[in-house]
C-alpha cells in the first residue's frame, strides 16, 4: 500500500511472475491505498456471491474431443453494433481515476489497440468524449438512469455523437448494496475523482421524506428505473438496448418481448444484494427463454480463457471482466490491460484448441461435463 503523499508503485515492465489475470490482484495491492482498495474490492455484506461467481467455473469440467481439425478457427464474434476479433469485453467500472491517472482512458487505449470491446460507464473520471479522443475503438456507453430524464437523453446523445455503438442499460443497482467492506473502510470519492459525465447536471431536486417515509421505497426506489424507461430508452436512441443485471428467465422474456437487442446476466460481481446466484448457473435458463432472440452475455468472475470458454457452452455470446482488468490497471496502466486481454485470449484459443472448438459456434453444452453435486 502506498504511504499517504508517496506515489503509487507502478510495474513499467510485467514481471514472469504475471503469468496469469489473477496474478495481477496482489500487484495492484501495492499500488492502491485502502480507500481505492476498499472499493474496488468491495461485493454486499457476506460476499458469498462474489466467491460463488469464481467457484461457479471450477465446478464445471471442459471435455474434450480429438483429432478435430481446427486450422479454420477464429474467436470472432458479432453482438448488436460491435464486430469483435473476440467475445472479452471491458465491463463497465466507475471512477478509475481511483486505480491509475489516466484512469478510463488508460483501459480505452489498451481496449483500442487490442480490438476489445469496452463499455464505459455513466460514473466514468474522464468524460466519454475525452474517452472517444483516444481512439477508435468498439464502444458501448453504461447508462445509469439519472433522476431527471433530460439528463439521462442528454447522456445518450452524447454517446451517439461520441461513435459509441450500443447503450447498456445498468438495471440491477438502482441503490448500493450492503458494502460492508466499504462502511468499514470509510469509502469515499478523494478530491479529483468526480463522476465527470455529469458536471453541470442540474442537481436533483428530491421531496423531503415524511416522517413514515422510508429513504429506501420513498426515498431511492422513487427514481428507480422501470420496464417503462426501457420501454422510453429504446423509443428515444437509435442504438441497439443492452439491458445488464438481468438473473431472472421472466425477466429475460419482458426484456426480449419490450426490443432488448441484448442481455448482460450478471449479479453486478456480488455488489448488490448478497445471496444472489452466480450468471453462469442461470445462463441455461436465460438461453432457454429466449432463444437466439437476444444476443446474451455474462460476467462475474471471469479470470480464466477457460471461464470464457464455459460461459459460451452454457449458452452466453460474449462475457466481461470487472476487477480482473482493473487489477492490471492499478498495477500496470494500459500495458497492464492490454496484457489482461492478452492472457485471456491466448487461455481461450488454447482452451478451444485442446478441446476440439474451432470457433466459438462449437462450444456448446456437449463440450461439458456437469460436476457431481
Ligand atoms: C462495477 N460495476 C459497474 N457496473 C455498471 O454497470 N456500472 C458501473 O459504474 C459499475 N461500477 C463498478 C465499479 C467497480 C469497482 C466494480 C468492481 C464493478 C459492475 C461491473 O460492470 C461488473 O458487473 C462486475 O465487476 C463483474 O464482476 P467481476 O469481473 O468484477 O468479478
Ligand atoms: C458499483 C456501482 C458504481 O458497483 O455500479 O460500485
Amino acid at each position: 500500500m502506498p504511504e499517504a503523499g508517496k506515489p503509487a508503485q507502478r510495474l513499467a515492465a510485467i514481471p514472469r511472475e504475471i503469468a496469469a489475470v489473477a496474478d495481477y490482484e496482489r500487484f495492484s495491492r501495492a499500488s492502491l491505498d485502502d480507500n481505492a482498495w476498499a472499493y474496488l474490492h468491495s461485493a454486499a455484506a457476506d460476499e458469498l456471491s462474489w466467491r460463488w461467481n469464481r467457484e461457479a467455473y471450477d465446478r464445471l469440467r471442459i471435455l474434450p474431443r480429438v483429432l478435430r481439425d481446427v486450422t479454420a478457427g477464429h474467436t470472432r464474434c458479432s453482438l448488436p453494433g460491435l464486430e469483435l476479433a473476440h467475445p472479452i469485453l471491458l465491463a463497465p467500472v466507475a471512477w478509475q481515476k481511483l486505480f491509475h491517472p489516466d484512469g478510463e482512458r488508460a483501459s480505452a487505449y489498451a481496449a483500442a489497440a487490442l480490438d476489445t470491446g469496452l463499455v464505459l460507464s455513466t460514473l466514468s473520471s474522464y468524460t466519454l468524449e475525452e474517452v472517444a479522443a483516444v481512439g477508435a475503438g468498439p464502444r458501448w456507453f453504461q447508462l445509469y438512469l439519472q433522476p431527471d430524464r433530460g439528463v439521462s437523453r442528454a447522456l445518450v446523445e452524447r454517446a451517439e455523437r461520441a461513435g459509441y455503438s450500443g447503450i447498456v442499460f445498468t438495471i440491477d443497482a438502482p441503490l448500493n448494496g450492503v458494502r460492508n467492506r466499504e462502511h468499514r473502510a470509510g469509502f469515499q470519492l478523494p478530491p479529483g475523482v468526480d463522476s465527470a459525465n455529469l458536471r453541470g447536471a442540474p442537481a436533483p431536486v428530491r421531496p423531503a421524506l415524511g416522517e413514515h417515509d422510508s429513504a429506501v421505497f420513498q426515498g431511492l426506489m422513487r427514481e428507480a428505473p422501470t420496464w417503462r424507461d426501457v420501454e422510453w430508452l429504446s423509443g428515444i436512441t437509435r442504438l441497439p438496448v443492452i439491458l445488464k443485471g438481468v438473473l431472472h428467465p421472466e425477466d429475460a422474456r419482458i426484456a426480449a418481448d419490450l426490443g432488448a437487442a441484448g442481455l448482460i446476466v450478471s449479479n453486478h460481481g456480488g455488489r448488490t444484494l448478497d445471496t444472489l446466484p452466480p450468471a453462469l448457473e442461470m445462463l441455461p435458463a436465460m438461453a432457454d427463454a429466449v432463444g437466439d432472440r437476444v444476443a446474451l452475455l455474462l460476467d462475474g468472475g471471469i479470470r480464466r480463457g477457460s471461464d470464457v470458454f464455459k460461459a459460451i457452452a452454457l449458452g452466453a455470446r460474449a462475457v466481461l471482466v470487472g476487477r480482473g482488468y482493473i487489477h492490471a490497471l492499478a498495477a500496470a496502466g494500459p500495458l497492464g490491460v492490454a496484457h489482461v486481454i492478452r492472457l485471456l485470449r491466448d487461455e481461450l484459443e488454447v482452451a478451444m484448441a485442446l478441446a476440439g472448438c474451432a470457433t466459438l459456434a462449437d462450444i456448446g453444452p456437449q463440450a461439458l461435463l456437469a460436476a457431481p453435486r
